[in-house]
């Protein structure tokens, strides 16, 4: 089973090709690439598994890049900072890369993140191609051109928009992804469900097993499907000036708790897992959804062996300090995206503080 989907921004249109054996398949890497210098960005995980085989398909692509370099990074969100991208930045110097060069990103979305910010930094930007290789970077972090890096006061606060050339998603990378990273992406596609499709959310509840398993056929719907949706917003909104903003269900939390707890300690998708129920019960306490929503939420979590519960003796103060930095909030008040049950979500602004430290204390917040 393939597909292959289309983000449809005017000048910057781009294929997501979904399927198997594309990374040794030196026609996909033709038609996707350009120009004579290519800088491969991986991490230390990645890089050993499917470098060699990337680098071999390149050599076998007509007309591929003759100068290519493979970099390779340290892996995880710790690494998410400002000295990676300079790494990035000074291996693309001394590959002389000029404009109609290319950054290959192989790997999660850590790697893709900081790949597409050099990439959209160097030369004011240069072309970049997503090879995601986890599920998470598949559904979510290689669609759309959001890319960036963490600050020490918060998640992603550095970054730039930057659409990607392509995102070619080969299931075959996810034969070696732990357990826990996979269960970790299949919090961004529940977070897909949530934000906008209903009948989405009943195909999870009766497919859980299936995804765990790591069924090729329920894996590549889902996947299409989080993808085709995720396009359709950025087609829309392509600078987060509305729509787009509805991605982050759950986030805003989520990035609070991954910071609060050091980064690498929650992964991305685990805090984002608790990040939507803690959305889903302020938004029931502020009685714009039912209860059994947040429950029926909470059980397909469950299900996913997704983490539900904040870590003990999670700091509340600390939590909405945190959340006081997110960049979808103006003139100092909260903006939170909240639900209306499930597939239907809205901003809520200037959400009261009192109302989620209470959410936060009976989440188990000090
Ligand atoms: N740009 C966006 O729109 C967007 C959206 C959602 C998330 N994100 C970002 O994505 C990041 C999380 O991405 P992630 O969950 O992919 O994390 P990640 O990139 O850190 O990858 C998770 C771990 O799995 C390893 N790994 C990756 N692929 C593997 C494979 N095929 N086999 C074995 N090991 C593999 C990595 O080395 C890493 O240790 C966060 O920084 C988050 O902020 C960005």
């Amino acid at each position: 089973m393939t597909a292959t989907l289309e983000v449809g921004l005017a000048a910057r249109r781009y294929p997501i090709r979904i399927g198997n054996g594309l990374l040794g398949d030196a026609q996909t890497w033709r038609a996707a690439l350009r120009g004579t210098h290519a800088l491969i960005v991986s991490d230390d995980n990645v890089a050993p598994l499917y470098a060699p085989q990337l680098r071999d398909a390149l050599a076998r692509a007509p007309g591929a890049p003759v100068h290519c370099e493979t970099l390779v990074l340290p892996a995880g969100e710790a690494h998410k900072n400002l000295d990676a991208a300079s790494k990035i930045l000074d291996a693309l110097a001394q590959l002389g890369a000029t404009r109609d060069a290319c950054v290959l990103a192989l790997g999660g979305g850590v790697v893709g993140d900081i790949a597409g910010f050099a990439a959209a930094c160097w030369m004011r930007g240069i072309d970049f191609i997503q090879f995601p290789t986890t599920l998470l970077a598949m559904v979510d972090s290689s669609v759309g051109g959001k890319t960036g890096v963490d600050h020490a006061a918060g998640k992603n606060l550095i970054g730039a928009f930057h659409q990607p050339r392509a995102v070619i998603a080969d299931l075959d990378a996810l034969a070696t992804l732990p357990d826990r990273e996979l269960r970790a992406g299949l919090a961004e596609v529940v977070k897909t469900a949530c934000i906008g499709d209903a009948d989405f959310f009943g195909w999870l509840e009766t497919h859980a097993d299936a995804l765990l398993v790591r069924d090729t056929d329920a894996l590549t719907h889902a996947i299409a499907r989080c993808c085709r949706f995720k396009a359709g917003v950025v087609e829309r909104d392509e600078r987060e000036t509305g729509e787009r903003a509805l991605l982050n269900f759950g986030h805003t939390f989520g990035h609070a708790l991954e910071t609060e707890a050091g980064y690498g300690t929650l992964l991305h998708g685990e805090a984002v897992a608790i990040g939507m129920l803690l959305a889903a019960r302020l938004s029931t306490q502020l009685g714009m959804a039912n209860a059994a929503d947040a429950g029926r939420l909470h059980v397909l979590l469950e299900r996913l062996a997704l983490p539900t519960a904040m870590p003990a003796g999670t700091d509340a103060d600390a939590l909405l300090a945190r959340m006081r930095l997110d960049k979808k909030n103006r003139a100092g008040t909260l903006r939170l995206v909240l639900w209306r049950g499930i597939g239907r979500t809205e901003i809520a602004e200037r959400v009261d503080d009192r109302t989620v430290m209470d959410v936060l204390g009976k989440a188990g917040g000090r």
